[in-house]
């Protein structure tokens, strides 16, 4: 795995930005792997500035979103949709028509997960995908399990991430219980992966990462099979 450690949160923004930008201007139409989470929101502003400056154009990209909650209104402002457009969709020129996020209005959860596996494949795989990390290791909604999904599936959120997302709802009440995200194996699809991390709330999670094991029950260390890895993050994560 690449290391860049970056003095702060606004470095590591920008560093997120710069490797974003120069994917889309070395192929306008990539696809881009994104997330959410409040580890992404200085790039994704980056990325707006840069776009508002004229330096770079999304009228051809196409995106896919990790993961949404399940059940959840687009409308919702807790919404990974309603988020994404607020962020970035809305501020840049990308077609919206090729954003895509996990509808977490289907009726049929299953067979959206299936769809979205599909979109994904036949997108030929995503050029570079965008990770945060889960305090307990989680990555998109793969939470920590015996087992691990290669593919979009529906998931049951685990006490712990209920808790850390509370913090964004009226109460842990509202949080739903479940969630459409893609697998380890859609993940996978990408030809590169950049895990961003800052702050020393981080420090556990990221030093599990680098230990070099595997272990399903802490998600992030999959990581350690793909070929393209870089973690971006503070200098506190590493601390
Ligand atoms: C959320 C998301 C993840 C995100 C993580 C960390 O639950 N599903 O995709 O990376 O938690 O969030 P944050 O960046 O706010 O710490």
């Amino acid at each position: 795995m690449n290391i860049i450690v970056c003095k702060n949160y606004e470095e590591m923004s920008q560093h997120g930005a710069q490797m974003i930008a120069s994917l889309v201007k070395e192929k306008p139409s990539c696809v881009l792997g994104l997330a959410t989470g409040s580890t992404p929101e200085g790039m994704y502003a980056a990325l707006v500035e840069m776009c508002k400056k004229g330096e770079l154009s999304f009228k051809d990209v196409t995106s896919v979103n990790l993961d949404e909650y399940y059940p959840i209104d687009p409308a919702n402002d807790q919404s990974y949709r309603y988020f994404m457009n607020h962020q970035l969709f809305d501020h840049i020129d990308i077609d919206k028509a090729n954003t895509n996020v996990p509808d977490g209005t289907a009726a049929d959860p299953v067979a959206e997960c299936k769809r979205y596996e599909q979109l994904v494949t036949d997108l030929g795989g995503i050029d570079i995908q965008i990770l945060g990390i889960g305090r307990n290791g989680h990555i998109g909604f793969n939470e920590p399990d015996t087992k691990l999904m290669l593919d979009t599936h529906v998931t049951d959120l685990t006490e712990d991430t209920i808790e850390a997302n509370a913090r964004f709802f009226a109460s842990a009440n509202d949080v739903p219980r479940r969630a459409l995200t893609m697998g380890i194996g859609t993940i996978f699809k990408a030809k590169k992966i950049v895990i961003m991390a800052s702050g020393a709330s981080k420090r556990d999670a990221v030093s599990a990462m680098l230990e070099r094991t595997i272990d399903t029950s802490f998600p992030a260390t999959m990581l350690n099979l793909h070929p393209d890895v870089t973690l971006i993050c503070t200098a506190d994560v590493l601390d």
